[in-house]
Parts: structure tokens; C-alpha cells; sequence
């Protein structure tokens, strides 16, 4: 029997697919087709594939052309498959003449005819409206977003406003192809969404704003400083049917995913105690990080990172949460956090005018993950064990500012009437905003 094998990713599957299978199958006796996991498409920063793994597999599969329909999760895949599934043939589109021609040594390589005219790129840009998205806030964190959504398809920054007028008319300048507003209003009128990169205490008007008007909101973390505020915006945008979404670049980032996902799924078995830490010596004291009318401070700039692996894997319904903080002039150059849950408790330390070893340790009752520093941006970590033949290191992908990861769930939550996103749900940015409020208030408060 001549086995044959072939790769794709499958998405809006189209006639090129399907010609390309149909070839495929007729050079061998047992077709398998390897489609490409969501996380290896990530991965290879192939960031807008519009239908999931499950969708893509089940496409195929009712093509009734493959006999074996296997899924593609990792760079060298392609040797182990030949060898494991004794292949004969590796097969794929002209497209990729001369790309693969190193599986010669292990089978016979073929590149079939492309068919003309088609391919999901083309129908992802025919079917898509593209969102216009609107950026408020043209400073250090603002800047970012450009160069980072050109990675991300379906969408187009075409309106930027910020209220001083100064920053607004100079990147204007230097960026003549935008389109310039002078009121919120007005700015709000010509987009579909808006990024909001702001202060933070003028996060809620901008996205209360935005909201009623209809737009969807990605606004910059911290999101708000208040739970109720955080509550209203969410009932709010569920009311108005538009995406709402802290932008926490680590929620959304493969590696930190793919932790999560791993550790709710038992693999350290249950958790008992986290440790994050994570610290930014800033040399220039002027900065709003150092304003305390501009809630500046470790807390309010640093804190929803640590808080993320926190709520997302023990919940939001922790017993006690007390703060101990380091004040200079007004602000927390250093603040601990200790938070207990019934059955575990965990600890995080934030440092504007300290340094810490920012890493994050996640301990559980039959291993520990240990993410080095600087966790949060992280391409790399390791779940340990009592054998340390159990060990396992894990690599990923972090590209440029991490900003892209979070636009394209933005933008895959607008087109798929999506609310909420998994990654980072609106009870656990809710939850955020109340800590952020009782370390206000300080409440359970101690200085150092
Ligand atoms: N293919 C083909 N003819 C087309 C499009 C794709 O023969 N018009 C083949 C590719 O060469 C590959 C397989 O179909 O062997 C799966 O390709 P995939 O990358 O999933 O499809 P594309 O349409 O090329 O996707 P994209 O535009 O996202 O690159």
C-alpha cells in the first residue's frame, strides 16, 4: 500500500484545497492530511486564520478524501509523521516548490499543480468588512499599537485623536495618512472601534463614551481603577452588544496560553500557591509612573500582570487580600501582595523604585511551573516535578511588542459576536478593578 501524505491549514476550505486532495489521494492508496493546530498557526505567526482547528478538521473531513486526518503541532513534525506512519509520498501545492525538498531523504517528495485564482488569504480578505479601529492616546504605550496591528488582518487604523492637541497635530504630521479629529465626538463617529491608550483615569469616560456610541473597546490595562465602575462598563457593552476588552498583552500571549491551559488541565495537579513578581526601574522620576494625581505607582502600572495567572487559575473569590507598600512621594515605588483562597495562597510583588527577580512560580500538589523572568512577555518555561525525569521545557513565540496577540482576539471577538474572551474574562478584569479600588482605599494596607 503507497501512503501518502500531505499539510495545510485548511481555512475557509476552497476549491485549491480540494483539487489539491483530490491530486493528492490519486498518487497513493491511504491519504492522511495534516491539518495545522491553532497554536502552531500562531506560532508561525500566521495570526488570521478565521476558522478554529475543530472547524478546519471537520472540513476535510467531510470531504471523505483523507483516510487518516492528523493534526500538525510543531516545526520538524513532518520527519516523525513520515517515519511513524511509514509514508511514501509527501505532497504539497507548487506553491512551496523547493520548500520541502529535505524529506527526500526519508520519501518522495511531489509538488502538485496550484490551482489558479484561489486561496484562503483571498477569501479572508473578500469576505471580511475590515473594522475601523480608532486610536485615543498617541503617547509611549499609544505608539506601539501601529506597527503592531499591520500583523493582524480584517482591521485598519484609519482616526487617531489625543485631547493635547500638540501630540495630536505632531503625529499627524509625521503620519499624514490618518484621519484627524478634534472632539471625542467627532473621532467616535468614523470608526467601528477604539483602542484606548490613554492615562488610566481616563479610561472610564473615554470607553463609557465609546460604548454608548456603539463602538467596540480595547482599553489599556489597568482598565479602571473602581470594581463598580468595571462592572457598569462591562453591563454596559453587553447591553450595547460590542466587545469590551482589557488589553493585557501576557492574557492573550501563546506560551502564557498555552501555561494556563495546561496547569487547568492538571498537569502540577491542584494549585497551593503562586508567586509573581515583576519590576521596572524607571530613571526618570518626572514620569506620569511616578504622578500620584495620575494614580502613578507599582500597583495601578504593574499590578493586573501578576493578578492575571492568579484569578485565572484560582478564581476570583480569594478570602483576604493584604497590601505592604513602600511609599515615595506620594506613590508606591514597591508594594507585596498576599491574597488567600480556601485551599491556597499566593503572593506578588510589584516594583517601580525596586527590583525584584521577576519570574512566576506556580506550585501545585505534584509539580511546580517556573516561568524565569521577565514572565510576562514570556517565550519559554518548564513544569518540574519530585522525578526530575518528568521535567518538561516548553518554547514558544513572542513577537515584537506581544501587542499583536491581543488584537487579533480583539478583532476575532468583533467578528465572531463574541463578548467575552476566555483568555481574559470580564469577571476576572471586574475582579482587577476591585483590587485595584481597595489598594485606593487602603484597605488591609501596611506600609513598609
Ligand atoms: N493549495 C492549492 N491551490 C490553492 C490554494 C492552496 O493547491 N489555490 C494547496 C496548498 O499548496 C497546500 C494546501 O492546498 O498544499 C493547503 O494550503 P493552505 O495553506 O491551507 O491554503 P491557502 O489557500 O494557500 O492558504 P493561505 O492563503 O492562508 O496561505
Amino acid at each position: 500500500m503507497k501512503k501518502v501524505i500531505t499539510y495545510g491549514t485548511y481555512d475557509l476550505l476552497h476549491e485549491g484545497h480540494i483539487n489539491l486532495l483530490l491530486k493528492a489521494k490519486a498518487l497513493g492508496d491511504y491519504l492522511i492530511v495534516g491539518v495545522t493546530n491553532d497554536n502552531f498557526d500562531r506560532e508561525r505567526g500566521k495570526l488570521n486564520v478565521r476558522n478554529n482547528v475543530l472547524e478546519r478538521v471537520e472540513a476535510v473531513r467531510a470531504l471523505n478524501i483523507a483516510d487518516q486526518i492528523i493534526l500538525e503541532d510543531y516545526v520538524g513534525q513532518k520527519i516523525d509523521d513520515i517515519q511513524k506512519y511509514g509514508v511514501d509520498i509527501f505532497t504539497v501545492g507548487s506553491d512551496w516548490t523547493g520548500h520541502f525538498d529535505y524529506l527526500n531523504e526519508y520519501c518522495e517528495v511531489v509538488y502538485l499543480p496550484r490551482t489558479e485564482g484561489i486561496s484562503s488569504t483571498m477569501l479572508r480578505e473578500e469576505s471580511q468588512e475590515i473594522v475601523r479601529i480608532g486610536v485615543v492616546g498617541l503617547g509611549r504605550i499609544g505608539k506601539r499599537f501601529f506597527s503592531e496591528a499591520s500583523f493582524v488582518s480584517g482591521l485598519e487604523i484609519t482616526s487617531i485623536y489625543d485631547n493635547d492637541k500638540n501630540v495630536l497635530d505632531g503625529f499627524a504630521q509625521e503620519h499624514p495618512s490618518y484621519d484627524v479629529s478634534q472632539t471625542f465626538d467627532e473621532f467616535l463617529e468614523k470608526v467601528d472601534a477604539v483602542y484606548i491608550a490613554t492615562p488610566h483615569l481616563s479610561h472610564y469616560e473615554y470607553a463609557k463614551n465609546a460604548i454608548l456610541a456603539g463602538k467596540h473597546v480595547l482599553c489599556e490595562t489597568p482598565f479602571v481603577l473602581n470594581g463598580q465602575q468595571a462592572e457598569e462598563l462591562y453591563a454596559l457593552a453587553k447591553e450595547k452588544k460590542v466587545v469590551l476588552m482589557e488589553a493585557n498583552k501576557t492574557a492573550h500571549c501563546p506560551a502564557f496560553n498555552h501555561l494556563m491551559v495546561m496547569i487547568k488541565s492538571g498537569l502540577i495537579g491542584e494549585v497551593v500557591d503562586i508567586e509573581a513578581s515583576l519590576s521596572k526601574l524607571l530613571a526618570d522620576k518626572n514620569l506620569r509612573e511616578f504622578d500620584p494625581e495620575q494614580a502613578g505607582g507599582s500597583m495601578y502600572e504593574l499590578g493586573s500582570y501578576p493578578l492575571l495567572p492568579i484569578l485565572k487559575l484560582l478564581g476570583t473569590e480569594y478570602k483576604s487580600l493584604t497590601f505592604y507598600s513602600r511609599m515615595d512621594k506620594g506613590v508606591d515605588i514597591y508594594t507585596k501582595g498576599v491574597l488567600c483562597y480556601p485551599n491556597a495562597v499566593c503572593s506578588f510583588k510589584l516594583g517601580l523604585g525596586v527590583k525584584t527577580e521577576g519570574n512566576l512560580v506556580i506550585s501545585g500538589t505534584k509539580g511546580y511551573a517556573y516561568v524565569p523572568a521577565p514572565w510576562w512577555k514570556t517565550d519559554y518555561f518548564e513544569l518540574r516535578y519530585e522525578d526530575q525525569n518528568e521535567n518538561k521545557k516548553f518554547f514558544y513565540k513572542w513577537d515584537g511588542a506581544g501587542l499583536r496577540y491581543e488584537i487579533q482576539e480583539f478583532v476575532s471577538c468583533i467578528y465572531n459576536h463574541r463578548l467575552n474572551s476566555v483568555r481574559f474574562r470580564s469577571s476576572e478584569s471586574i475582579a482587577m478593578a476591585a483590587i485595584m479600588q481597595q489598594f485606593t482605599e487602603r484597605k488591609n494596607f501596611m506600609e513598609i
